[in-house]
Formats: C-alpha cells, sequence, structure tokens
C-alpha cells in the first residue's frame, strides 16, 4: 500500500508541476494527450486506495476538469437572456406592468449599465473557484475555467466565510476601449487578424488555448447577478446581495442607481446615454431590474427572458453614406484583406472614410455594389465598420465588389482556404507589398532592430533600389542613403554604424524576424525552447514540431515550406555566414549565475519538500541572500512549491508570484 501512495503523491507532484507550467506560464512542455494520459493514471491509482481521500490531489482542484474531452458545462440554474426595448413607450409599459404585478404603487427597482461584453457563469464551492462557463445555449457554457484563472478581478478564492457553501456568480468580461485599439494591433501584428469590436476580442482572447499573458491581463470581471440558493433569505433585495458579493471580492459597477420613480430611471438612461462616449469601456444601454428578489420569483418569465428586467437600449449611431470604391491590401504573409472606401461620414465626433471589410464572408454577406448607399457604425463605438446597405433596386449600371481573382499587387493568381472566406497571394518573394510589411517587420523593434531604418526608408529601397530582402539592407552604403528623399548624413550614418554593430540576437527573435504566418511572439519563443539552436530548427522533423504548444497542422505547414524554401534559406546562411550574425539560445534567462535567483528576494515557501527540513532550506536560501517569509502577501517575490501545497499556492498564483518547484531550486544550488 505504501507504495501505491507513494506513486500517487509523485504523480500528483507531477500533475501540480504541469498545471502550473500550463496555467500560470501558458508554456506547457508535454502534450494534452500526454497529460490526459497522466491525469487519468492518477485517478485510477487514487480509486485503488478505498479508505483515503486525496483532498489535494489535482484530480480534485481547480483546473483539473480542463482537459476533460467534454468542454461544456451545465449552469446549476439556466443564464436567461434579457427582452430589448428602444424607446420611452416601452419603457412605461413595463413600468406599469412590474407595479400591477406587485399589486404595490411603488417598487424598488434597480438599475445598471448594459455591458457589452461576453456573459459568463463562475462556480465557486466553499469559497473556491471550481468551474467557469460561457453563457452558450442558457442551460450549458462552454468551460473556459482555464482562461478565468488569472483574471485579476475574478477571486479564484472568496474573501471573509460567511458564503454559501455552493453558488453561481454572473457577469460580464470585457476589455477598455483603449486596451481594444493597442491589442488589435498587436494581434495584427502577430497573427496578421483583427477584432471588429472590443465585446470579439474579449470573446476570442476567453476561447484561445494559449493565451499569452500580455493579452489576458486586459480582461475584466464585472458582476451583475448571481444565484446563492437561498443563503440571504432575509435580505431581500438584489442591490443589498450585490454589495455582499463586493466584500467576497468581485467588482461591481459604479454606476447603479436604486429607486422607484419613473421618471428617474428615465434620467439615468439619458444621463448614461450622454456618458457613454466618455465611459472607458463599452456599453450598448441600460438595464432597469425589480430589486426584490421575492417579487422576481411572482413575477417570473416568458420563455427565455425574466419578465421582471428589462434592457433599455442605446440607439445605433449609424450614418449612411455612398460607397467609393473598395481597395484589395495585401498583408505581410499575403492575406488579402478588402477595405470599403466611402464619403466622409463623422460619427461620434470622429471624420471617418474607409473600413475594413475583413474577409470574403463578409464581403458576400454585404453584396456591395460600387454607389450603394451604406450603413456606418462605429463597432463598439471605436472600429469603423460597414453594417448593411440600403435595400433598393441596384441599377443594373452599377458594379458588383467581388474579390479578385489574382493578386491586386502583383497579379498572381490568389490562393484561398477550402470555405474561400480568405485568400492569399503566395508570390511572397516578388510582390512588392508584401516585401515591404515583411522587411520592415525584419527590421522592427522587437526582431533586427536597426537605428534610423525606418519605414519610409526602408519603401524607398525597395521601390527605387529594388531592395528585395535583408541581405540587400547589409549590403547597404552612404551614396545610396544620400541618394533618398529626407535622409541626411547623420541618419545615413546611424544606420550604417547601426547595421555594422548587429552582430548577435536570441533565437527566438530570429524566428519571430523571418515572418512565417502565424508564428508570432509566442510561437517564436516556444519554439526557439524546443529547438535550442538554429541549427536544430532548420533540421526540426515534422513529428517534433507537431509536439511544440501553440503549433498545429497549418503554422507547422507554414514552418516546413518556409525551411524548404532555398531562398529562405540561403538568406538565413548568407546572414550567419557572411555578415556574421551570431543566433543564441539563453535556456534559462532568470538564472542569475554569480548572484542566484535568492539574491535579496521575499521567499515563501508551501507544501512539503522531499530534499530539505524547512529549517535546513531557510539558512540555506539566507545563506545566499534570500528572506524566507512565513505568509504570502504583495511583496512575495518567489514561492518555492512543494508536495501539496495548500491554500499559499492559489493564493501565490492569484497574485502572479513567480512560483518554483524544489527540483529548480535543487538545480540552483548545484551550480553554486
Ligand atoms: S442581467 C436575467 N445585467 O446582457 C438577467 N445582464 O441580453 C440576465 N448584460 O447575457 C442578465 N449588462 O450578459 C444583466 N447589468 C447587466 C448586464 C447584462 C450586460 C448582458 C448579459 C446577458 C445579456 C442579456
Amino acid at each position: 500500500m505504501n507504495k501505491i501512495i507513494k506513486k500517487i503523491k509523485n504523480l500528483q507532484n507531477k500533475i501540480t508541476y504541469h498545471n502550473y507550467l500550463y496555467f500560470c506560464l501558458d508554456k506547457p512542455i508535454i502534450s494534452d494527450i500526454k497529460y490526459d494520459y497522466l491525469l487519468n493514471k492518477l485517478k485510477d491509482l487514487e480509486s485503488k486506495v478505498i479508505n483515503k481521500k486525496f483532498i489535494n490531489s489535482p484530480t480534485r482542484v481547480i483546473g483539473s476538469s480542463i482537459f476533460k474531452k467534454s468542454k461544456f458545462i451545465n449552469h446549476l440554474t439556466p443564464m436567461l437572456s434579457l427582452e430589448n426595448i428602444f424607446d420611452k413607450k416601452k419603457f412605461i409599459n413595463f413600468y406599469k406592468k412590474m407595479l400591477i404585478f406587485s399589486n404595490k404603487k411603488n417598487i424598488q427597482f434597480c438599475c445598471e449599465l448594459k455591458f457589452d461584453g461576453v456573459a459568463v457563469n463562475l462556480i465557486y464551492i466553499n469559497g473556491l473557484l471550481k468551474q467557469a462557463s460561457t453563457r452558450g445555449n442558457g442551460e450549458k457554457g462552454e468551460d473556459i475555467t482555464k482562461n478565468i484563472f488569472f483574471i485579476k478581478s475574478i477571486p479564484l478564492v472568496l474573501n471573509g466565510v460567511n458564503f454559501p457553501k455552493i453558488m453561481e456568480i454572473r457577469g460580464e468580461i470585457f476589455i477598455l476601449k483603449k486596451d481594444f485599439i493597442s491589442l488589435n494591433k498587436k494581434n495584427y501584428s502577430m497573427n496578421n487578424s483583427n477584432f471588429s469590436s472590443a465585446r470579439n476580442l474579449a470573446s476570442g482572447l476567453l476561447r484561445r488555448k494559449i493565451l499569452d499573458h500580455s493579452f489576458k491581463k486586459h480582461l475584466l470581471f464585472i458582476c451583475h447577478g448571481f444565484e446563492l440558493f437561498n443563503y440571504f433569505k432575509n435580505i431581500d433585495s438584489y442591490y443589498f446581495n450585490l454589495l455582499k458579493i463586493k466584500n467576497w471580492g468581485f467588482h461591481i459597477s459604479e454606476k447603479i442607481l436604486l429607486c422607484s420613480s419613473k421618471n428617474k430611471i428615465l434620467n439615468f438612461f439619458k444621463k448614461i446615454k450622454n456618458l457613454r462616449s466618455i465611459l472607458k469601456f463599452d456599453i450598448d444601454g441600460v438595464v432597469i431590474k425589480v430589486d426584490s428578489l421575492k417579487l422576481r420569483q411572482k413575477i417570473g418569465l416568458i420563455s427565455r427572458s425574466p419578465r421582471w428586467a428589462i434592457a433599455y437600449k442605446f440607439p445605433n449611431d449609424m450614418q449612411k453614406t455612398k460607397l467609393l470604391k473598395v481597395k484589395f491590401q495585401v498583408g505581410r504573409t499575403g492575406v488579402i484583406t478588402p477595405v470599403g472606401y466611402f464619403k466622409p461620414v463623422i460619427i461620434s465626433g470622429v471624420k471617418i472614410k474607409k473600413a475594413s471589410i475583413y474577409n470574403n464572408k463578409e464581403l458576400k454577406k454585404l453584396n456591395l455594389y460600387i454607389g450603394d448607399k451604406i450603413f456606418i457604425c462605429r463597432a463598439g463605438d471605436v472600429i469603423p465598420k460597414i453594417v448593411n446597405k440600403e435595400t433598393v433596386f441596384t441599377q443594373v449600371s452599377k458594379k458588383k465588389v467581388i474579390f479578385p481573382k489574382k493578386c491586386p499587387s502583383c497579379l498572381f493568381i490568389l490562393k484561398s482556404c477550402i470555405k474561400k472566406n480568405n485568400f492569399y497571394c503566395t508570390n511572397s518573394f516578388f510582390c512588392i507589398p508584401q516585401i515591404q510589411k515583411r522587411i520592415i517587420h525584419f527590421f522592427s523593434k522587437n526582431t533586427f532592430k536597426i537605428k534610423g531604418l525606418s519605414p519610409h526608408i526602408i519603401n524607398q529601397l525597395i521601390k527605387k533600389n529594388n531592395f528585395r530582402n535583408p541581405i540587400d539592407f547589409f549590403k547597404l552604403n552612404f551614396n545610396i542613403l544620400q541618394s533618398l528623399k529626407n535622409v541626411g548624413q547623420k541618419t545615413a550614418n546611424n544606420i550604417l554604424h547601426s547595421l555594422k554593430k548587429f552582430n548577435c540576437i536570441s533565437l527566438e527573435k530570429f524566428i519571430f524576424s523571418l515572418g512565417i504566418k502565424g508564428i508570432g511572439r509566442s510561437v517564436s519563443y516556444n519554439l526557439a525552447n524546443s529547438c535550442g539552436s538554429l541549427k536544430n530548427l532548420l533540421n526540426i522533423p515534422k513529428k517534433n514540431i507537431l509536439n511544440i504548444p501553440g503549433i498545429g497542422e497549418s503554422i507547422c505547414t507554414n514552418l516546413i515550406n518556409f525551411l524548404s524554401n532555398p531562398n529562405n534559406l540561403n538568406i538565413i546562411h548568407q546572414l550567419i555566414n557572411k555578415f556574421h550574425i551570431k543566433v543564441f539560445f539563453k535556456k534559462n534567462k532568470s538564472v542569475i549565475i554569480k548572484k542566484s535567483i535568492f539574491y535579496q528576494k521575499n521567499i515563501l515557501i508551501t507544501g512539503q519538500l522531499k530534499n530539505f527540513s524547512r529549517i535546513e532550506i531557510t539558512q540555506k536560501l539566507e545563506s545566499l541572500g534570500g528572506i524566507v517569509k512565513n505568509y504570502i502577501s504583495k511583496n512575495i517575490d518567489l514561492v518555492i512549491l512543494g508536495k501539496n501545497p495548500g491554500k499559499k499556492f492559489i493564493y501565490a498564483v492569484n497574485l502572479k508570484k513567480k512560483i518554483i518547484t524544489e527540483d529548480k531550486v535543487l538545480k540552483v544550488f548545484s551550480k553554486i
């Protein structure tokens, strides 16, 4: 029996470690299949020990359901939707009906903002977050637990003690307008794709399998509903329950009106409508809810919507204008994007004259003809969007907008994916816009950063001097640079000096600089870590590529195609051999061998250690300049994770603290 317990403990540790790599670092080192295998093995072993409960086992704690085959979770109570109204008359109707239902002259309403985000359901058991899912069909929703895990405004462990054993917390996940703009830009540069609204971006991020930390930190949560299963029977107010929930660690809206007057509610609607454009996040109306929970029960539902609440939506700020032309733009990786140009309109104070039509699917849906009267809005109050067109009889003389068969720039026949939603120009080495964008990317901030080599200069060299690949730029001379527009002596010298000085780059940046479709910064990082050297990368077998986190069939094919193209290999070899660029790989950036990672760090230990007693490790850490603490706090820099960690581990994860395993500690010690 002891043997089997030992096996179980080992496996629990192993899986906890892999959970950490997956959930905290987004850098798993084993495949989902291998993970499933380990988890099933553990379940199997645990089921053999009948008289022992493994409370802290990864088969029971948060996150363990993530790899279950089924991606859907049943809500404990149905998630309803709201009936929408758009005018004052309908609101007054609703108001009067509520008074009739209540049999009273006066009842309290709770008025809130209608957040334009993604509805989620969070299930807490004994104060711990167990599962998170989207609304789905109202009965069950998509399992998003793994991505919810690190949204700061969602507590993993509730504050206080007086909360129901089981409860559902409902609300909206969203991102700020400013973050939408910057993340969309970043997403475009990494994946060549755009989201049309903050809501879509938040929803996309929540469903992403691998969520880049720099993206997920922008997701926010606000609570606007709950199911406490009669726990606070004595508090018959939605609003006062919300305040309780706030104390447990959730965010609730700052703009809530509790009142019974019809006119005050109408004023609230007007006030919020005027504030809408200066709010930091998207809203599309206000929600008016009966406050008494008992009265809500009495009033009941109509099909999937409660009768006791209503969404009073803002009218869409749309403008009608004339479509002038549609241009087909070529992106860095050859993706063609239609862009509609129209007679300028002003929406929310901003002049707009063009809008992306994203892809062929959207273009077909809009069924555009040049000269059509089209309706423009700003999706999520920010991004210009062609919503639809005036449906009048189309004149025969009008020209229908269709996706071209050839690249608008180099006339190469376009390729498409199976559904023909996206088209690509595969003439990468001869298609000027692709060359321009690729070279701008190659010499950008996070790749081969060359001081002074601006997009303006790059474009001139490509157009005037027939520069076609990075090698041409490494051969630049003073005379060529001086012949360009707006390039003075100082800029020319800066560029030449910077090119001459550039002699080494990390493998991760080098891979990213190649601009391979689908290989953004995080995939480059994973590739670099798996390969360890440029030589290994150039010879990597397909089966190894598919084991790398973040790489599926299509990215794998892109990489293989790239690496089997002699033009690409020639450029890589010239960079290394002729221009002596060193591509280096540093295994572990965080280990400072000279002083060790423990020097002057506040360290917390959680769980039992295999190799040291607490006193031994404390002494050892202190002798290396570390400060060992007993409690988790904001000031902790590093957490050492042992077997069967306790709540400190969850707090540490919640506070995004750096966590290392005992094995890592041993490794560091052995190097000193
Ligand atoms: S209450 C039964 N309150 O609107 C009541 N919903 O059309 C259900 N929403 O899926 C929700 N802001 O995600 C409520 N202050 C708010 C809301 C809100 C946005 C969303 C919610 C729901 C959708 C219903």
